[in-house]
């Protein structure tokens, strides 16, 4: 691959053109990075398995994680889904186009590949003008990982994508840094109650509100979704995740780095916590939780580039999206 495009575009009213010579991108087996309501994803035609394996390639993912499959209005779900569970589809007539992802059984179109060998797929419609322009002009549902090297922190903008894949992807559509920040909720419905066996964007209780008590997937249910299992979310610095409000423990983490001549990285919402030092860089996120998730990414990133060897982070609440927020943070501190 020659070099990779990063194409403006409107969030709200995507230029056609643009659209129109993505489309033909993907169309020859090329993979074009686009805009979600989360995080920006990798997109490949569906049943082109070439460009499905060059996205395993290109992300560097193990071929045991599978991949969600991403619709939109015009395409005929029948062709995937073999079986819509009524549960799964309250959460379509309540959530979609949204950050929620229906575990289902698949139809025999989609391939192992994309399903790593489950019988079952992962399947979205995601809240971007952009993606629907996207998928519907393809006719072809898209399959769209996040466009992070595997490991790495999910892409909340375009920039993002361009620093892990740069020359590896044809096109990253640039519609502006993502609204919610953190991925999507996948939720198996093909079980009973169904299970959440990743937390995300649209909350536990807004879930059970349309389709009654859920479980949390733990063990077995857990290993379904081998994503859940890999290293993830995580910067190259070490995270030290310290309970909110906890000031005397994140004073404690930060006399103890300081005194090793580390470099340290703070993210919190209390700004009583931190008092300046040189060479120490602090990020005060604010104590709105959606605009914590919506940032936290995006300041892993920022204070990777700035070379911090430890970062510490003050937990938040763990309601709404905070509970995503936590297994986030959980599982960045466990790298
Ligand atoms: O918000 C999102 O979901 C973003 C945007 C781009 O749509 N996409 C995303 O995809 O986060 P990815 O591939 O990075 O994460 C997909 C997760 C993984 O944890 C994977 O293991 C799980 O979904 N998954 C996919 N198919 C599955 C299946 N058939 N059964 C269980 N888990 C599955
Ligand atoms: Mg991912």
């Amino acid at each position: 691959m020659a070099d990779t495009k990063i194409l403006s575009i409107s969030p709200a009213n995507p230029d056609l053109r643009i659209i129109q010579y993505a489309v033909e991108v993907l169309r020859s087996g090329g993979l074009v990075a686009f805009p979600t309501e989360t995080v920006y994803g990798l997109g490949a035609d569906v049943l082109n398995l070439a460009a499905v394996r060059a996205v395993f390639a290109t992300k560097g993912r193990p071929s045991d994680n599978p991949l969600i499959v991403h619709v939109a209005p015009n395409i005929k779900l029948d062709e995937i889904v073999d079986e819509m569970p009524e549960k799964g589809q309250f959460l379509i007539d309540s959530f979609w186009p949204g950050p929620v992802t229906l575990v289902v059984k698949k139809t025999i179109l989609i391939s192992d590949l994309v399903s790593a060998n489950l019988d079952t797929v992962a399947v979205r419609m995601p809240k971007s003008n952009v993606a629907l322009a996207l998928i519907n002009g393809l006719g072809e549902a898209m399959v769209g990982p996040s466009a992070n090297l595997s490991g790495r922190p999910s892409p909340t903008t375009a920039q993002h994508v361009y620093d892990d894949l740069r020359g590896k992807v044809d096109v990253i559509l640039d519609a502006g840094p993502t609204e919610i920040g953190l991925e999507s909720t996948v939720i198996d419905v093909t079980v009973e109650p169904p299970a959440i066996l990743r937390k995300g964007g649209l909350h536990q209780e807004s879930i059970e509100r349309v389709i009654g008590a859920v479980q949390l997937g733990t063990g077995d249910l857990q290993r379904r979704s081998p994503g859940t299992q890999h290293r993830h979310y995580a910067p190259r610095a070490k995270v030290i995740l310290i309970p909110y409000e906890h000031d005397s423990g994140f004073a404690e983490q930060l006399r103890i780095h300081r005194q090793q001549g580390k470099l340290v990285g703070c993210i919190v919402n209390s700004p009583q916590l931190v008092k300046l030092e040189a060479g120490e860089s602090f990020r005060v996120l604010p104590s709105s939780i959606p605009i914590f998730a919506r940032y936290l990414f995006r300041t892993f990133r920022e204070l990777d580039a700035l070379g911090v060897d430890v970062i510490l982070v003050e937990g938040v609440p763990e309601d709404g999206i905070g509970a995503a927020v936590m297994d986030r943070l959980r599982r960045a501190a466990q790298g």
